[in-house]
């Protein structure tokens, strides 16, 4: 996720775009940039300071401007380390088109392997300098700016939303998008374009959405909106709330980040997936840099990770093993340390982390380097301790987790893990081509079925306020169920302070059924080992448990007090993505009703860099 914006007709426009970028840095903030056109020369600056490049980009500014257009970025990366090289807006070979861009261009490499054979000359390590180079060549053609930007969208595969604007017709910024938001906005005299609300508030008199594959022409004070074919559409006028301040925006009408990472989901795992298929259909992890010879060598795979981390391990051993037929160990990373652990060259030592740079399992992936194993990072931020100091990484591309308990970053994180089991699988080849292709197709389908799972909050409500007054849960699960419970206590206890334990359902007939009684609340993650679950929650209903089922809605006889259901998946191993949602909302709707901050939960920090 990143921040764009552009501005014309602005005597201000420098200063605009400075403020929009605050406003927009919550999408994103590991580097930042602005091109301006100053008396018909293109001026550009940026910075990648890591936390607040925004700031060290107006500390930067040393003599601003005349300029009355320009945009703007500020950057979580995706594609390229967060260095100023890498930071946008990126400039052509001529220096006279520069660009901002959000999203995930998926055949980038191809394009750049044609552009380069045509002579132009490449300075980043991103996805997005391409859009630039392809600009370029239409405006070299004789194409006008808007012309250009429709023929180059119309070449491109993946999600992006675009800002552009040149030297040959300075007044104009042309924008345009694919599944990723991008609104215009008109003043009197001044025209805007920006990802969300909260970098236009105050400043416009009307407000537009771009639809998928438009391109809007914005001038001071008026704009036209284009299908790629050049037909002229009415823009889709958006009403925003006059309550909403910036704040209000960012949050994009939800009360805090928790309920609005949870309700980003879909496109956290959609964003994770793209770009992983070649042409050919095979699949592809870009910023591995592990070499296939190096990962067929690899005889055993450890996990280590910390809290809703190491519970996405758990769901990974399953895939990894099931598919990639490797012996797989999950280890809480503050247990790795000291336990002399056995791992050598062929050992495969995946570090699970949304920060990646929680100090346990950073210090237990310096471990397995010391012990000769090869070490790769799952992890939502490019430019962490952990992926620098690891032989590979996969990222998550999750955007800023603000809130402390995690929610879209777990689920970017299952669908990371999968992603590798599956490219395991494909180099030992212990499945076929269209096995893989098989499973990815599926993974695809999961954005969709979250987004399901999070339209049935309602009936999540409705358990919350019948459980409301309960102080005592259990979460029980089997097989893959199991840390899909595990991972629905952790989210009660962190953010609602009630008792809750996340067990092995075949485990509470050994000792924690003793705790059961009237009052006490199960939740049962039903799938996929139905016919054994039912016996584990006859156990609870007996002592007088109230049973919540979390069930597919192809399981026929989920039975309990209550019934969650969640859409079906076709191959288990990717249920637990889905599964997880109503634990999630669960334990919002119990916090929010006990007055609790969701967001800040008493004595957690995001980041835990002690031991
Ligand atoms: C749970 C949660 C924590 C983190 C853990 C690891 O909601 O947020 O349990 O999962 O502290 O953090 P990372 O993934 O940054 O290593």
């Amino acid at each position: 996720m990143c921040g764009i914006i552009g501005v014309t007709g602005d005597e201000g426009a420098l200063e605009t775009i400075f403020d929009g970028l605050r406003r927009l840095e919550y999408r994103g903030y590991d580097s930042a940039g602005v091109a301006l056109v100053d008396q018909g020369v293109l001026w550009r600056e940026r910075a990648a300071d890591g936390t607040h490049s925004v700031e060290d980009l107006v500390a930067k500014k040393a003599a601003p401007p005349s300029s009355r257009a320009g945009i703007g970025h500020t950057r979580w990366a995706t594609h390229g380390s967060p260095t100023v090289a890498n930071a946008h807006p990126h400039v052509d070979c001529t220096g006279r088109v520069a660009l901002v861009h959000n999203g995930i261009i998926e055949n980038h490499a191809e394009l750049a392997a044609t552009l380069a054979d045509q002579g132009h000359t490449f300075t980043s390590e991103t996805d997005t300098e391409v859009l630039v180079h392809l600009l370029e060549d239409e405006l070299a053609s004789g194409a006008g700016l808007a012309d250009a930007l429709r023929t180059t969208l119309g070449k491109l595969r993946g999600a992006f939303s675009v800002v552009a604007l040149s030297t040959s017709d300075p007044e104009l910024i042309v924008a345009g998008r694919r599944s990723v938001p991008l609104l215009a906005a008109l003043g009197q005299q001044t025209g805007l374009v920006a990802s969300d609300v909260s970098a236009l508030l105050g400043r416009a008199d009307g407000y537009f959405a771009l639809d998928d594959d438009q391109v809007a022409e914005v001038r001071p004070g008026s704009l036209r909106v284009t299908t790629l074919d050049g037909r002229e559409v009415d823009p889709t006028v958006v009403t925003v709330d006059p309550a909403w301040d910036v704040v209000a925006a960012q949050m994009g009408g939800f009360c805090d980040f928790m309920s609005k990472e949870i309700h980003e989901q879909p496109r956290a795992i959609a964003d994770t997936l793209l770009d992983r298929r070649a042409g050919d259909g095979s699949l592809v992890l870009d910023e591995l840099h592990l070499s296939p010879d190096v990962l067929r060598a690899v005889d055993k795979v450890v996990v280590v990770a910390c809290g809703s981390s190491f519970h996405a391990g758990l769901v990974a051993k399953y895939a990894i093993e099931r598919w990639a037929r490797l012996p797989t160990e999950v280890v809480i990373a503050s247990e790795l340390r000291y336990r002399e652990p056995v791992l050598h060259e062929r050992t495969l030592v995946v570090g699970v982390s949304q920060s990646g740079e929680t100090l346990d399992t950073l210090e237990a992936l310096r471990e397995a380097r010391r012990a000769g194993a090869r070490t790769l990072v799952v992890t939502n931020v490019v430019h962490s301790t952990m992926a620098r100091e690891a032989d590979g990484a996969i990222y998550t591309r999750a955007g800023p987790e603000v809130s402390v308990a995690s929610t879209k970053s777990h689920l970017a994180q299952i669908v990371a893990l999968d992603v590798l089991a599956l490219a395991l699988a494909q180099w030992l080849g212990t499945m076929g081509a269209r096995a893989v292709a098989a499973v990815l197709d599926e993974l695809q389908s999961l954005p969709a079925a979250v987004a399901d799972a999070l339209g049935r909050a309602k009936e999540v409500d409705d358990v919350a306020d019948a459980l409301l007054g309960a102080r005592d849960y259990f979460f029980i699960g089997r097989n893959l169920g199991y840390p899909v419970a595990l991972e629905g206590a952790l989210k009660l206890k962190e953010i609602s302070y009630l008792r809750a334990e996340g067990y092995p359902a075949g485990e509470l007939k050994h000792g924690p059924l003793a705790l059961v009684e009237p009052g006490t609340v199960v939740v049962a993650i039903l799938d996929p080992l139905r016919d054994k679950m039912r016996s584990n929650v006859a156990e609870a209903v007996s002592r007088g448990a109230t049973v919540v089922a979390v069930a597919a809605d192809g399981n026929p006889d989920a039975g309990g007090d209550h019934v969650l259901r969640v859409p079906d998946v076709a191959d288990p191993v990717l249920a637990p993505v889905v599964e997880v949602v109503p634990l999630q909302l669960l334990a919002y709707a119990l916090a929010r009703r006990l007055g609790n901050d969701v967001d800040r939960p008493r004595n957690l920090a995001k980041t835990v860099t002690v031991e």
